[in-house]
């Protein structure tokens, strides 16, 4: 630190503002640098190198292959003299601007840009053109430095590298920043943001949040995690922990704020006591017919119809026909008996005379032009699918709907099914009440997404990935156990107080 002291006393703080000159903690920096060696190449690009807060941590490590830019020549003649390697040679560091040297390739990146507004910024114009020629990109000219350095180094980066940015994380709010947010997911390449809650460690004198931002190209993310630390101490083990939120990348929005991700609860999930609900199989949107009022029958309207029972499955059409926290075939036979509309009409192509006649008269009335019918062949024939052993409701307000399926109805799109893989079979009881128990509640609806009027909803790869306690925690359910609090959750509609207990363990204080 005295170095990058002893060059700021040199030079006055008008020449590091008007370079955008910020070092890099050297914590930070060795974190940065050996996350992306990570990647297995020894070769490290930073375009804007200063004092070489980011060659430091390797200077001496045999066969890295370090290279990098800066513009300003006085701090690169200040490294020259005072830098702390034994390597003699200095010049692959090339006195350039970065935003103007194009058509170079790198394995890994590593880089804290410069920042600035590019009103301020000398060169703009030559800048704007360049991106808009190389990038096919137009940059606002609310647009920073520091968010064309990103842009610049994604293109720039080797299909099996990794980039590590440490800059501002406002862009993540703002409408310029959402052509930076598009192309940080667009290939699936975005692994991580670690958002410091201590920033005045890390550069003491911003007033914007700061982070560093993790992109590897050589694997392709379904999540991004969102992490916050509190110390720079923290940072080197900052990956193992369960991040403040994990959001499936297709379900970013480039045109939605992202800062609130990085809100830290008032717990964070233990990473050691669980696994991603995908681990034990997955949840699934409900069948789409396209037109319930054709599809889904009343038992009467069947009868008049004459269809066959060979010719319809009981279904789930509407949330509010389970009322219930374990649906059984008693609870449809019920439905039946109500005339409640929980028949769907499956008629295979070799049908009857009956299926025959409603088909035509379903043509009659357009139904087979419906957006989805039209798309199906023939446009009659309904998705197949095995009943789900867990429903979970779309939409929710306050208290999200979960519901042990041990009936043969299948479900509509009211409720998101779960279908075990192998694994998860045996464990369709202990999920069921995890996710009825408090503190699942708690931990699903981190992956949630929250809708006006404080509607909730839940897509189902926001649910795949979400935090399940691991079959170590899940064992400690003996049959007994579930079978009475199975039988205390039908019967008071509460999950019993022990289960409660037994989750709680995976919520750990922030
Ligand atoms: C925030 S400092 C980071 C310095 C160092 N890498 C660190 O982490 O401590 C950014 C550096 O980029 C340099 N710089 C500014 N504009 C540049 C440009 N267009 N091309 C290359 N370097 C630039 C500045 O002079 C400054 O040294």
């Amino acid at each position: 630190m005295l170095r990058n002291t002893a060059y700021l006393e040199q030079v006055g703080e008008k020449h590091r503002k008007d370079h955008g000159q910020f070092f890099t903690h050297p914590k930070v920096a060795n974190f940065m640098v050996h996350w992306v060696l990570g990647s297995g190449s020894k070769s490290i690009f930073d375009p804007a190198f200063g004092l070489g807060a980011f060659f430091d941590p390797v200077a001496n490590e045999y066969g890295i292959q370090f290279s990098g830019c800066e513009i300003d020549p006085t701090i690169l003649e200040f490294w020259k003299y005072t830098k702390h390697t034994r390597r003699h040679e200095t010049n692959f560091i090339a006195n350039e601007d970065y935003l103007l040297s194009w058509d170079k390739v790198s394995e890994n990146i590593v880089c804290n840009p410069p920042y600035m507004r590019f009103q301020k910024f000398l060169n703009r114009d030559k800048v704007f053109r360049a991106f808009l020629e190389k990038l096919g990109l137009k940059l606002s000219g609310y647009t920073n430095t520091a968010s064309a350095f990103l842009l610049k180094s994604i293109s720039e980066l080797d299909g099996s590298g990794r980039l590590a940015y440490i800059m501002p994380l406002e862009f993540l709010n703002t409408g310029y920043g959402t052509i930076v947010k598009r192309r940080l997911i667009e290939d699936g390449h975005l692994s991580s943001i670690i958002s410091f809650a201590c920033e005045k460690d890390v550069f003491p004198d911003v007033t914007t949040s700061v982070g560093v931002i993790l992109y590897d190209a050589s694997r392709f993310h379904t999540y991004v995690d969102f992490h916050t630390i509190k110390s720079v101490d923290l940072l080197s083990t900052v990956l193992e922990q369960a991040p403040v939120s994990r959001v499936p990348i297709d379900g970013l929005d480039p045109t939605s704020k992202w800062l609130p991700y990085f809100q830290p609860y008032t717990f964070t999930v233990s990473s050691k006591e669980t696994v991603s609900l995908n681990y034990f199989g997955r949840f699934s949107r409900g069948i789409a017919t396209g037109a319930n009022e054709f599809f889904v029958l009343k038992p009467s309207v069947a009868k008049r119809l004459g269809i066959d029972n060979s010719e319809l499955v009981p279904c789930i059409s509407k949330s509010s026909q389970v009322k219930k926290p374990v649906l059984e075939d008693a609870d449809c036979e019920a439905l039946v008996k109500r005339d409640a509309p929980i028949l769907l009409f499956s008629a295979s192509t070799n049908h009857s005379k009956q299926a025959a006649r409603y088909i035509q008269e379903g043509e009659q009335k357009g139904y087979h032009k419906r957006f989805l019918t039209k798309n199906r062949t023939p446009w009659y024939k309904t998705e197949h699918r095995d009943p789900s052993s867990l429903l979970l409701g779309v939409f929710s307000r306050g208290s999200y709907k979960i519901i042990r399926n041990r009936s043969k109805a299948i479900n509509l799109t009211c409720f998101h099914g779960f279908q075990p893989n192998l694994f998860g079979m045996k464990y369709l009881d202990h999920l069921f009440l995890y996710l009825a128990s408090a503190s699942g509640r708690e931990i699903a609806s981190l992956s949630m997404r929250k809708y006006g009027d404080d509607l909730d909803k839940f897509e189902p790869n926001d649910l795949n990935g979400a935090l399940v306690p691991s079959p170590k925690i899940l064992d400690e359910l003996t049959k007994e156990k579930i079978r009475n609090a199975i039988l205390h959750i039908e019967k008071t509609g509460e999950t019993p107080a022990e289960i409660n207990y037994l989750f709680a363990r995976l919520k750990e204080p922030a």
